[in-house]
């Protein structure tokens, strides 16, 4: 036999930011990146698209394991 099952929501990504645009997308020219950036990717930060350091609380209440993306320019 075959149980219905509810169907569950599946967990969204975004919680909180730029909730009024259809679609978050950043645009940044590399040039103005500077030597050393660190990008948000658990979507917890105040700096979004910037990484603040929120995916270590985040991680702390949820067991995951997310963090920056890190880019520096590589020594000459
Ligand atoms: Fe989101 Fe650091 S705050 S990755």
């Amino acid at each position: 036999s075959r149980r219905r099952r509810r169907a569950v929501p599946k967990p969204k990504v975004n919680l909180s930011l730029m909730k009024e645009d259809p679609k978050v997308v950043t645009q940044m020219d590399i040039e103005d990146l500077g030597d050393k950036i660190a990008f948000c990717r658990c979507w917890r930060s105040k700096k979004f698209p910037l990484c603040d350091g929120s995916h270590n609380q985040h991680n702390e209440d949820t067991k995951d394991n997310v963090g920056p993306l890190l880019l520096r320019r590589g020594e000459e």
